[in-house]
Formats: structure tokens, sequence, C-alpha cells
């Protein structure tokens, strides 16, 4: 089978699905209080559209994980159904999804029964009024809440991520992680990346890698892991001699795009070869138009050839791709 290998020679075996561009939050490092201009209904693949193109992926690609996202995938109605009919697959890819957690109080069972494995939740911090603060929402409650669904419904290991702003909430790093320590969550301190609707990112503001660590070792010793970090974006360490672990994904100043094993379609059925993408291939027209699986299949194969080999934050060419975060699926 040809898969999903780029002019690098790195082969995409880990699909990405946006499910919406829709939040329930509004992140203000991700989104303006006001939202974005939201796909429209027409222009969102059916689930019955993104159940086809993931099986295109599995059976014809080699891909062998799938991950839904958003915006916030939890706000998409078919999500339960998406899951079970991919869980239906066959080779069976592993399913996780990445979530605000909102609402997984009602629905992780549900996903469980579907065929979720895992479930990755974001988590920036522990205090409901800078909750508010960060998310323009007063609804820590309802992620805490949906954090420990996760767990109760076996969707583990559940893990935590974090993304720690310089003045906001990074006196927070040693509290969040003793919290995950203590209730078995897998915590992942993220960089933030210049992928926010608003275009401010500013490297200068961004804590780092080495920031994260440093203020973790004020209160714990870190050892590396010693399990080898292959494609994963977090860099694991072992939390006072483990076996408990903390994470930290170094995208900008520790780039792991040299790995990369990843494809992604947005919701609106176009395949970006990566986060930074600049250019997409329209699948979503194509598959519209009646073409079979494998025409289907060879776009896709196309579109990989126009994967970058990094993610080119520190040219000084570099320009923000027009898709925010929100509508790409982190
Ligand atoms: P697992 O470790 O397998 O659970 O998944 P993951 O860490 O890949 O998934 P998740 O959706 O939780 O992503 C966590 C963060 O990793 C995102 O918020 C991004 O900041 C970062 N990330 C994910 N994919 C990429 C990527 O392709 N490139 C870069 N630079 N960062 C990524
Ligand atoms: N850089 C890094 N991570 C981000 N996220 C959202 N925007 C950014 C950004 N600009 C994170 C969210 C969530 C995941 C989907 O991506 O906090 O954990
Ligand atoms: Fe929503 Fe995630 Fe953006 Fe926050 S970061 S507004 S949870 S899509």
């Amino acid at each position: 089978m040809a898969g999903l290998t780029d002019r690098y020679g790195r082969t995409a075996v880990d699909l990405r699905v946006s499910l919406t561009d829709r939040c329930n939050l509004r992140c203000t490092y991700c989104m303006p209080a006001e939202g974005l201009a939201w796909l429209p209904k027409p222009a969102l693949l059916t689930d019955d559209e993104v159940v086809r193109l993931v099986g295109v992926a599995v059976g014809l690609l080699g891909v062998r994980e799938v991950r839904f996202t958003g915006g916030e995938p939890l706000l998409r109605p078919g999500l339960v159904d998406i899951v079970e009919r991919t869980a239906r697959l066959d080779p069976r890819p592993k399913i996780s999804i990445t979530t605000n957690g909102i609402g997984l109080t009602k629905t992780a069972p549900a996903l469980r029964a579907a065929g979720l494995d895992r479930v990755n939740v974001s988590l920036d911090t522990l205090r409901p009024e800078r909750f508010k603060q960060l998310s323009l929402r007063d609804r820590l409650s309802e992620t805490l809440d949906g954090l420990a669904a996760a767990a109760d419904a076996g969707l583990t290991p559940v893990k935590i991520n974090t993304v720690l702003m310089r003045g906001v909430n990074d006196d927070e790093a040693v509290e969040l992680l003793a919290f995950a320590l203590d209730r078995d969550y897998r915590l992942r301190f993220i960089e933030q990346m210049p992928l926010d609707a608003q275009h401010g990112w500013r490297r200068e503001e961004m804590v780092t890698a080495e920031e994260i660590l440093a203020a973790l070792r004020s209160k714990y010793a870190l050892t590396p892991s010693a399990k080898p970090r292959g494609a994963a974006p977090a860099e694991e360490w072992l939390v006072d001699g483990g076996p408990a672990t903390v994470g930290v994904i170094g995208s900008v100043t520790r780039p792991f795009c040299g790995d990369c094993d990843r494809t992604r379609l947005t919701a609106d059925g176009q395949v970006r070869a990566c986060l930074f993408a600049t250019g997409e291939t329209d699948l979503r027209e194509a598959l519209r138009a009646g073409a079979a699986d494998e025409e289907l299949a060879e776009l896709w194969r196309g579109a990989m050839l126009a994967k970058k080999p990094g993610h080119g934050i520190d040219d000084p060419s570099f320009l923000q791709p027009p898709r925010p975060m929100s509508a790409i699926g982190g």
C-alpha cells in the first residue's frame, strides 16, 4: 500500500480530524471574545463524509491513529456515531479526542462504549476566577468534572494540555502538576505557537520549555524518561524518580518536525499536511463530485508532497497560516 509519505521521507500514520471550528470557550490566546466567522453548515463534511474519508485514510493510506479535534469536538452532534463507525474500520485505528472537557460528564460513557480509547483535556488553570478571565466563561467546574468523568469511563490515560502564558498563569505550573499527580492524569505543558486568530503571538512573551522545566524543578526532581520520544510532541520527564511523568511540548524551541507523522483533515474537508501549512488540498469537492476511494487517496498522497521540512517559525519570512488553530484542530 502506498502511504502518505512526503518529500523528506516522513510517513503520516496519525490523522487529526477537526469536526467543528466552533467552541464554547473563548481562550484569549486562541480566539476573540466575539468568536470567529464560523464555517457555514453546507461547507462542513457530513458525518457520512467524515467516516468515508477516515475510511480512505485507514483502509488505503496506512493511517493507524485517529484523533478528533475542533474547535470543540464535543459540540459535534454526531460525535458518538462517528467514533462508533471509525471503530468498525478494518484495521481498527486507535481513536482519541482533544477537548476542553465541557460535556464529558454526559458523553464519556457513550464515547467509551462507541470505541473511544483516550481523551486529552485542555486545562490552563485551577482557579475559577482565572479560568473566567482566560476563557471568558465561568466553567472551570465543568472541565474538572469532565476530566473525572473521562477517567471513570476508562478513557485512560487521561492527559491534560496546559498552555502557560507569561504573567497570566505561569505561576501555576507546580500546582497544576500536584493536581495531576494526585489524580493520575498525565500533564503536558505546551509552548504557545503563532496560531491564534488575532495574530497577537510574540516570541518574547512565550513561556519556553526551559522556563517550564525550571519552574517545576523548584519543587520536583525531573529526570529524562527512558521511553523514546518517537514522533510524539511531548518530551517526557520522570517526576521524583517516577513512575509518574510530566511532559513538555516545546513545539517552538524544541521542534519535532523531523519526526512528524501527522496529517490533518479540516471540518470542511481540506487536507493540511502540517499545522503551519499555508496551502490545503480540497477533498470535499472531489468527494461530492463522486470520486472513488482510490482517487481520494491519490489526492491525499499528493497533498503530502507539499509538506515543508519544518514549521519555519524562526525564518525571517515566516507567515502565520490563514487558518487559526481553532479551525485546524490542535
Ligand atoms: P497524544 O500524546 O498521543 O495523546 O497526542 P498529542 O499530544 O499529539 O495530541 P494533542 O491533541 O493533545 O496535542 C497536544 C498539543 O501538541 C497541541 O495542542 C499542540 O500544541 C501540539 N501539537 C499537536 N500536533 C502538533 C503538530 O503537528 N505540530 C506541532 N508543532 N505541535 C503539535
Ligand atoms: N499554541 C499552542 N497550543 C495551543 N492550543 C490552542 N492554541 C494554541 C497555541 N497557539 C492548545 C489548547 C488545547 C489544544 C487543542 O491546543 O490549549 O490544549
Ligand atoms: Fe476553544 Fe480550544 Fe480555542 Fe480554548 S483553545 S477557545 S477550548 S478551541
